[in-house]
């Protein structure tokens, strides 16, 4: 990768690659994960999970597991301390998973029935294997499909938009693709399992845990146990990964279960396993994608209707359809998305919810439109540029996505491109080319941050945000040391504690940009403090931040990243083994904080989407509901060597509303990815794949 489009400056400041500062600490193993974190007393619960995929526990035998070796407690409906699964927490309604243990109901397989609790995991998990639950069961449907019986149209935000006169558009169309694209479902199954110790110290709870946000984590258990919120402390230090999982899940909400029956520390972890059903995944979808243009690719209708599946106990929408309303100028749009419930496990955010599985249908499609009009794929997209919110009607923030493609087109060598599909062979190997857009949400979160002057000439930053393996840390490191003018070695981030008060979670891509304006306020007050001159007390000077009101008045805009995906592949003709030979993406992400990192980021997400095109797919078992395979053997995914070259880089497009100029890069990398995959399969071979993952046997 190349930085070439900003002048390096100085060393540990922002826009310069930045080791990350608790890179040693992790390589070496110091760093210490929720899940070995050590304590005194430390009894450890291991996780019983239902067999069946609908129904009531009829009973669990727990006295013979009682009286295996170490075994202290088995916790279950019958006798867990009662919870109040009733409150609004910050995304509304919880997924009333968190009533676990409150009811005899079994609504999917995997559904927590009891927790075993013993002196070692070892003891813990001999007698949880050894439990004994009946049920009586009732006949479950787990049979996703966009013609389900019941598919509902779900009320709220961005479920349905409209404009323009659908119909007549696509009937004046000269051009008009009709086709459904399906994408299975998929899972995020992090380095680091969920886990969290709990212990009551003083009065107080204390949770060690693996999440996206530590206050808000705090705040959902207090409700939920209803225990004064300044009682609850949450830490969560360092993090293996996260993608959308990691917020209130039942291993947090069973160890304080079971810390408080048994007044003593306690630990639940997750197993590989146990994550597949509880920790939530990528709904599979089936979306109907029809677009009409004129001879010359002028779009005048854009219609993307998507279809998803979520549990008989919560709504979780993977809204795949919203991804095309910012995206391109259409005399008529609409968009929707609906839903069916099913005997399965609630869904949950996975890294670019709606935009992946939204952009591999949309820029399939655009791609099918490109070929029947006889155009580049690319001047397609510039034909169809828009100058204000296509749908809403709305000025964009900074919209660079030409720029990421003209940059990204000269890089790649599109200009050469032979538009013919199925005409370069190499021995068995047809090779083609292909291109997608990607775009994601700019948001920003009200963030608190407190950062001191300490008396020995270095500086402290405390907030309450959260590192899932992204750099967040690093880059809040950059972030400050630019706002107090000094070199990123004498500044201390600490994050990843609820007492560190409010501030954004590290989901929707807006992490950095968050915590960094609330520390960029602090660090430039601070340093005009000390501009003033004065000593230093021993305690340091401290300065807060609190960006609710700055955040509260930004005015409506469409605010988006934009990208532009290139991928070459190679089709074994023999075998049907589709080889991604090289990705670029480039993107127009807002101010790059730390070059190192965010390639990591843009790279992990085009990697997954490889992944996604080429081998992801959760397969339900219909007569039992569960998977078949749900670990790392059976759940296939892009292994390191099925990942070719890949570069990521950028153009300049500072965000004018931030205080320093970030977007937030988190989730676009995995947009698009698939779509340039898949579309460079249509041009090796001539054959358009609309079923995702694209396997050797739907190739041959
Ligand atoms: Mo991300 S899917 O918003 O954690």
């Amino acid at each position: 990768m190349t930085t070439t489009t900003t002048a390096a400056p100085v060393t540990g400041t922002v826009g310069a690659s930045y080791t990350r500062v608790e890179g040693l600490e992790k390589v070496t193993g110091a760093a210490r994960y929720a899940g070995e974190v050590p304590a005194a007393e430390l009894a450890h619960g291991w996780l019983v999970l239902s067999t069946v995929a609908r129904g009531r526990i009829r009973s669990i035998e727990s006295d013979p597991v009682r009286a295996m070796p170490g075994v202290l407690a088995v916790l279950h409906h019958g006798n867990a301390p009662r919870v109040d699964g009733n409150y609004v927490g910050m995304l509304g309604r919880p997924d009333p998973i968190v009533e676990v243990f409150q009811h005899d109901r079994v609504p999917f397989v995997g559904w927590p029935v009891a927790l075993v609790v013993a002196e070692t995991t070892e003891q813990a998990r001999e007698a949880a294997e050894a439990l004994v639950v009946r049920y009586d069961e009732e006949p479950h449907d787990v049979a996703f499909s966009a013609g389900h019986a019941g598919i509902y149209t779900p009320d709220g935000d961005g479920m349905l938009a409209e404009k323009g006169d659908l119909a007549a558009e696509l009937a004046a169309s000269v051009h008009v693709v009709d086709a459904e694209y399906t994408t299975p479902e998929e899972h995020h199954s992090s380095m680091e399992p969920h886990a969290a110790m709990a212990r009551w110290d003083g009065g107080r709870l204390e949770v060690v845990d693996s999440n996206q946000g530590s206050m808000w984590v705090a705040q959902e258990l207090a409700k939920l146990f209803s225990l004064d919120p300044a009682s609850v402390r949450v830490r969560s230090e360092h993090i293996g990964g996260a993608f959308g999982s990691k917020g209130v899940r039942v291993h947090q909400i069973l160890a304080v279960m079971a810390a408080t029956v048994l007044d003593r520390p306690v630990r639940v972890v997750m197993t590989r396993r146990q994550m597949f059903s509880l920790v939530g995944y990528r709904s599979p979808t089936a979306q109907r994608v029809r677009l009409g243009a004129d001879a010359d690719g002028r779009l005048r209708a854009l219609d993307h209707q998507a279809h998803s599946l979520t549990s008989t106990v919560h709504e979780f929408v993977e809204a795949s359809a919203g991804f095309g309303r910012p995206m391109y100028a259409a005399d008529a749009h609409r968009s929707v998305n609906r839903v069916v419930r099913l005997d399965v496990p609630t869904p949950t955010f996975m890294r670019a919810p709606g935009e992946a599985p939204g952009s591999f249908a949309l820029e399939s499609a655009l791609d099918e439109l490109a070929e029947r009009c006889g155009m580049d794929p690319i001047a397609l997209r510039a034909r169809n540029e828009p100058d204000v919110g296509p749908v809403s009607g709305l000025p964009f923030g900074s919209r660079n996505l030409l720029a990421c493609f003209d940059e990204g087109a000269r890089r790649f060598g599109w200009a050469d491109r032979d538009p013919r599909p199925g005409v370069r062979r190499e021995g068995r190997w047809l090779l083609g080319t292909g291109t997608a857009a990607a775009t994601f949400p700019v948001i920003v979160a009200p963030s608190t941050a407190a950062v001191t002057a300490e008396a020995d000439g270095t500086f402290t930053v405390r907030i309450g945000a959260s590192d899932v393996g992204t750099g967040a840390r690093t880059a809040l490191t950059l972030l400050a040391a630019e706002a107090l003018d000094v070199a990123g070695e004498r500044v201390h981030v600490r994050i990843g504690d609820s007492d560190f008060g409010p501030a954004a979670i590290s989901g929707g891509s807006m992490g950095t940009r968050s915590w960094g304006w609330a520390v960029t306020a602090a660090g430039r007050d601070l340093r005009e403090q000390l501009a003033l001159g004065g000593d230093i007390p021993p305690q340091g000077i401290t300065v807060r931040s609190d960006t609710s009101a700055a955040v509260g008045s930004l005015t409506q805009k469409e605010r988006h990243s934009f990208g532009a995906q290139f991928a070459e592949v190679a089709v074994d003709v023999t075998t049907g083994e589709v080889r991604v030979r090289r990705m670029l993406g480039v993107f127009a992400a807002g101010r790059i904080v730390n070059p190192l990192t965010a390639r990591s980021q843009f790279i992990g997400g085009m990697t997954w989407g490889l992944s996604m095109a080429l081998h992801e797919e959760a397969v339900r078992d219909q007569a039992t509901g569960g998977h078949v395979g749900a670990d790392l053997a059976g759940y296939h995914f892009a292994a390191n060597a099925d990942v070719p070259l890949i570069e990521a880089d950028w153009v300049d497009d500072p965000d004018a509303d931030d205080p320093v100029g970030i977007k937030g890069i988190g989730e676009i990398g995995i947009v698009g990815a698939a779509a340039a995959v898949a579309n460079a399969v249509w041009h090796a071979t001539g054959v358009r794949h609309r079923h995702l993952p694209i396997r050797p046997d739907r190739v041959l």
